[in-house]
């Protein structure tokens, strides 16, 4: 039982371990044909995203009952350039209180030259944090699991994430449900999907995101149309919602 249940974590670890390889030769493929400025705010189509999102985002913290971040304990995995990190502490975020993990070195020295220096940004693999259980209030995870194409590795992510959640903890789930057909580099992840991983959890999920390209087209000719369409869930690609432990009945 003990030889079987070893060999199953050594699996585990292979699969993480490949992923890991197959993840940082996507991001390296794809750094060199994305076309400058993709993602930038100045593109018309990225700022009204950003700023539906950020909306969306703040009445979901509101319900869940903050006004301000301060004091919250708040991890965000796959944290990429700190982005959301720059958001966290807008938000009233406590930057002594944020932790941010990410696969790739370069994209951690370039968020640790973004963000404040109290702020931890670690280099590693967020399937295995070096964190107690019940450590933080706040789990951000956008774009991470659509960038994990193997399933074992999204459950573990999943397990890591539920571990160091504290029970009256939330996750803030922000991410595509669709494939993207012109990145075979990731995969969707469904509603259905979202509560296999999480089971049992508490899940609100709304669609939200106007198909990227088309919002990259359609803000710069007209910011209303753009509004127009986004309340279409058909022509929306992501998901944005909260993810709660089940609540304990001792
Ligand atoms: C599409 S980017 C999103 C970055 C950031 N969350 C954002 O929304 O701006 C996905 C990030 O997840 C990171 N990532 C993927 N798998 C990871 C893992 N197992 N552990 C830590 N980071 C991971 C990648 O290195 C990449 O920086």
């Amino acid at each position: 039982m003990m030889n079987m249940e070893l060999s199953d974590k050594s699996c585990a670890d292979d699969a993480a371990q490949q992923e890991e390889t197959r993840i940082r030769e996507a991001y390296a493929r794809r750094q060199s044909v994305s076309p400058a400025g993709l993602y930038s705010c100045f593109n018309l189509g990225n700022l009204f995203m950003l700023q539906e999102r950020e909306r969306g985002v703040l009445s979901i913290l509101a319900q869940a009952g903050w006004s301000s971040l301060h004091g919250a304990q708040i991890l965000d995995v796959g944290c990429g350039n700190g982005l959301w990190i720059r958001d966290l502490i807008r938000w009233g975020a406590d930057p002594s209180s944020i932790t941010g993990v990410d696969l790739l070195e370069s994209r951690v020295a370039n968020a640790r030259s973004l963000i404040p220096a109290e702020v931890t940004v670690q280099c590693g693999n967020a399937t295995v944090l070096e964190v107690p259980d019940e450590s933080f209030d706040l789990i951000v995870q956008s774009t991470v699991f659509t960038s994990i194409l193997n399933e074992g590795v999204r459950r573990q992510l999943a397990r890591e994430m539920l571990r160091v959640l504290k029970p009256t903890g939330l996750i803030l789930w922000y991410d595509f449900h669709v494939n993207n057909p012109r990145n075979p580099d990731v995969r969707g992840v469904s509603r259905r999907e979202i509560q296999g991983l999480f089971k049992g959890c508490d899940i609100e999920l709304r669609r939200m995101t106007l198909a990227p390209p088309i919002t990259r087209l359609v803000a710069p000719v007209s910011w209303w149309a753009c509004q127009f369409f986004s309340l279409i869930p058909f022509l929306c690609t992501h998901y944005l919602g909260t993810i709660r432990k089940p609540l304990r009945h001792e």
